[in-house]
């Protein structure tokens, strides 16, 4: 019988499926539903110090092969998801839950990394440096100096597991370049990828989405071949105690077992579940399953990164 079970650092998972952060994830209503889906955890929408209503609406749109967005951070706040996630660290204390963050500035950054040190949460951190969506910020891994100073910072007093979203890199030598400053640090994960931003998707000679005249990120079918060349360059490159959480474009559980394949050791979904709901887990798991009982693979570590080439 396969199994799906995964580990991330020191937490170890029932299910390598979780959503990406932006997706079910708002409020504890649909943090719950995550919970009794077959999803192995969650993640929370990015958290910034103070709550933030978001772009204005419309600000998603979903398309034949995916979606663009821009959202914009609409989320409640740190202590909203900090309060919500010390509360499941008694109630549920068996299992583990990701937090993901991030600061409009260093010093916000700094705030909210100092924030989750005092405040006991155990879980894993995600510290998200590429949302596209926020007028006049940069994404900030596409600057790997400020990325290199800012983690120097963090990791000076930030002594719990923390992972960073990355935005997709395009180029061989940022890859290189990128992953040669990242193994400078204890990361216990990266994620690869955030949605490709700045598309623009038109519906007869109209822009679809109001935030900045129609840019936006692009998620689903159409950013699969980008997030797997992501998840597996920075397998390639990173220390081995770096995993790599795959994003982008899974669908099916074809698409889960080649981000697999590429490096991955957890699997987030955003685009499908926000389409499917949560049962897009059950789904993928079972697709997936049967993919590994075919091939006679009893578990991920049997072909985790084992890409072949010609
Ligand atoms: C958003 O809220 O705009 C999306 C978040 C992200 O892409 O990081």
């Amino acid at each position: 019988m396969s199994s799906t079970k995964t580990h991330v650092g020191k937490y170890e998972f029932e299910n390598c499926l979780m959503n990406a952060a932006g997706v079910c994830c708002y409020d504890r209503n649909e943090l719950e539903k995550m919970i009794h889906s077959e999803a192995g955890t969650f993640v929370t929408k990015s958290a910034t110090l103070n709550p933030r209503e978001g772009n204005p609406q419309p600000r998603y749109y979903d398309t034949e092969l995916g979606c663009i967005n821009s959202m914009g951070l609409p989320n409640l706040g740190i202590d909203y998801y900090l309060e919500y996630l010390l509360e499941l660290q008694e109630r549920l204390s068996e299992r583990t839950f990701f937090l993901s963050m991030t600061g409009l500035s260093s010093e916000e950054i700094h705030i909210l990394m100092k924030k989750v040190l005092d405040s006991g949460f155990k879980g894993p951190t995600e510290l998200n440096l590429s949302c596209p969506n926020v007028p006049g910020k940069p994404q900030l891994a596409y600057d790997l100096q400020t990325t290199e100073q800012i983690l120097s910072e963090v990791f000076e007093y930030f002594d719990r597991p923390l992972g960073i979203k990355l935005p997709p890199y395009f180029d061989i030598v940022h890859f290189d370049q990128a992953a040669a400053v990242f193994n400078k640090f204890p990361l216990t994960f990266v994620n690869c990828v955030n949605s490709i931003g700045n598309g623009l998707v038109i519906n007869d000679e109209s822009v679809v989405i109001k935030p900045k005249n129609g840019f936006g990120g692009i998620g689903g079918q159409y950013i699969k071949p980008t997030a797997l060349a992501n998840v597996h360059a920075f397998y390639q490159r990173l220390n081995p105690s770096i995993q790599i959480i795959g994003t982008g474009g899974v669908l099916t559980g074809r698409d889960a077992f080649e981000h697999i394949l590429c490096g991955a050791s957890m699997i987030q979904i955003g685009t499908s579940l926000e389409k499917e709901g949560t049962e897009v887990f059950s789904r993928v798991t079972h697709e997936l399953k049967e993919i590994m009982d075919e091939k006679g693979y009893k578990t991920l570590e049997d072909f985790k990164g084992k890409l072949k080439y010609l």
